[in-house]
């Protein structure tokens, strides 16, 4: 038999493979408080205006309670019949409550419906995920705090480079993380207008007010053209991209901590609650969490990427490939969800090896630069003429196969006749980290002011 929802010019029912394509309650069931919310605002606006009266607006809200009750205690007749729902929602409560129910699709489509249950749907994601990425960021800027004077070896080409802190290193991920909380507040803002009311594409010949079901919900305003409501999912998309973004952020931390706990790196210890064992090897401790955080990030790319091809080329104004939105958007919430929480985690559960550490964060001739710099600064050579002389002492160094502070002055002054003993102060790891005094630099004074600095915004809100 037809869908009784809009059945009456068809005299047949649906193949079952057309109802199983079509059906989406099997996931759009996570919208049914945005659906109730949206049809309570609905149902009052309509009263407001006239095209309800009280008794039956008092019996839509006291329908639409009693279904929010049977959907919590899993009780609620779902019916993939009814396709999603929306339409599960409002046929059980003509169910209930009889006529009233069947006024409320009143100036009312699916179409705003479904966008407007989703915008909040969203809207409430994004709070989470600000929350929960604060909680991480709050996490690395303690242990930043903890270890704002703790040396590590800073990289580049994943080649020793220069000395850095490990508090300055977790505090480069907090600045990320603030500008991903940015993005998903900026989202937030832009998403925020009502498509309630727009109805099916055209708007409506019903006296309806629109301002006031957007304020109802804690929307800044309605949507301007009914077209563009019904039709567009940049909401989505934006939210996606910036999810892809975070998580990308997740992905490379979680990557260094892989690094990190290896064997080869030795510079952290994972704990047992975030390790895993194998069941051949009886020696592994495998940082598992941190690599399913680091494959999260390609899913959720994946995720943005699948909706931006769904919606690239669809003419206004709906079709039903709209209805693909939702699955992605639910499958990257839930999976940065999940690597926001186990990188906190992580990041309060690691310690690190603070003798390995220091002893990597030396090697390699770290403080080439420094002498480079010294020559600068005492000898005014030109850089490019130190960073040559400099050169040259690393070589000499590296044939003799010892570190540069081991050269003799003899040796040195061999390069440079100009040289004192006075270089011999700024070789070291401690020193090369406590002249890294510029703005933004890694000097264990400036890293404990911004480690402070963040812990007391993040405090504050
Ligand atoms: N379940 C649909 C969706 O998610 C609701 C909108 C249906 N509208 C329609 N004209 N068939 O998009």
């Amino acid at each position: 038999t037809a869908n009784p929802q809009w059945g009456g010019r068809f005299a047949e029912g649906p193949a079952a493979i057309m109802k199983e394509i079509n059906a989406s309650i099997g996931f759009d069931q996570l919208l049914w408080r945005q659906d109730i919310e949206g049809s309570l605002a609905h149902a009052r606006m309509l009263q407001h205006v006239g095209l309800l009266t009280s008794e039956e607006l008092i019996a839509i809200e006291a329908g639409l309670k009693d279904i929010g009750a049977e959907i919590e205690n899993g009780t609620f007749p779902f019916s993939e019949a009814l396709e999603d729902i929306h339409m599960n929602i409002e046929s059980r409560l003509s169910e209930r409550i009889g006529e009233a129910g069947k006024r409320l699709h009143t100036a009312r489509s699916r179409n705003d419906q479904v966008a407007t249950d989703f915008r909040l749907w969203v809207r409430e994601a994004i709070d989470g995920l600000l929350g929960q990425t604060r909680a991480l960021m709050r996490a690395l800027a303690t242990r930043a705090l903890e270890f704002h004077a703790l040396p590590m070896p800073g990289f580049t080409h994943l080649q020793v480079a220069q000395p850095v802190t490990f508090g300055h290193h977790l505090l480069a991920y907090v600045e990320m993380l603030a500008r991903d909380c940015g993005r998903l507040a900026d989202t937030r803002k832009r998403l925020n207008e009502s498509p309630l009311g727009s109805a099916a594409l055209a708007g409506t010949s019903f006296p309806i007010d629109r301002q006031m079901t957007a304020r109802a919900l804690g929307f800044s305003r309605p949507t301007a053209n009914s077209l563009d409501a019904v039709s567009d999912r940049d909401f989505a998309l934006e939210y996606l991209s910036t999810l892809s973004i975070a998580a990308m952020h997740l992905s490379r931390l979680a990557e260094e901590i892989v690094q990190w706990a290896s064997g080869a790196f030795g510079m952290v210890r994972l704990s047992d609650a975030f390790t895993t064992g194998s069941s051949i090897m009886p020696q592994k401790r495998n940082p598992d969490a941190a690599e399913l955080v680091r494959a999260k990030s390609g899913r959720i790319a994946g995720d943005f990427l699948g909706l931006l091809t769904v919606m690239k080329g669809l003419p206004l104004a709906y079709a039903k490939d709209s209805q693909e939105d939702k699955e992605p958007v639910f499958d990257a919430t839930r999976a940065l969800t999940l690597s926001l929480a186990a990188m906190e985690g992580m990041v309060c559960d690691l310690q690190p090896c603070p003798e390995r550490m220091r002893a990597l964060a030396g090697s390699g001739f770290a403080t080439a630069t420094d002498l480079a710099d010294w020559l600068v600064r005492e000898l005014r050579l030109p850089f490019r003429t130190a960073h040559h002389v400099t050169g040259q002492l690393v070589s000499l160094a590296e044939a003799r196969g010892c570190d540069l502070a081991d050269l003799t002055l003899e040796d040195m002054q061999q390069v440079e006749p100009n040289i004192t003993a006075g270089v011999f102060d700024v070789l070291s790891v401690e020193a090369s980290l406590a002249s890294r005094t510029s703005y933004g630099g890694t000097a264990p004074a400036n890293v404990e002011a911004q480690a402070k600095r963040w812990l007391e915004e993040l405090n504050a809100t």
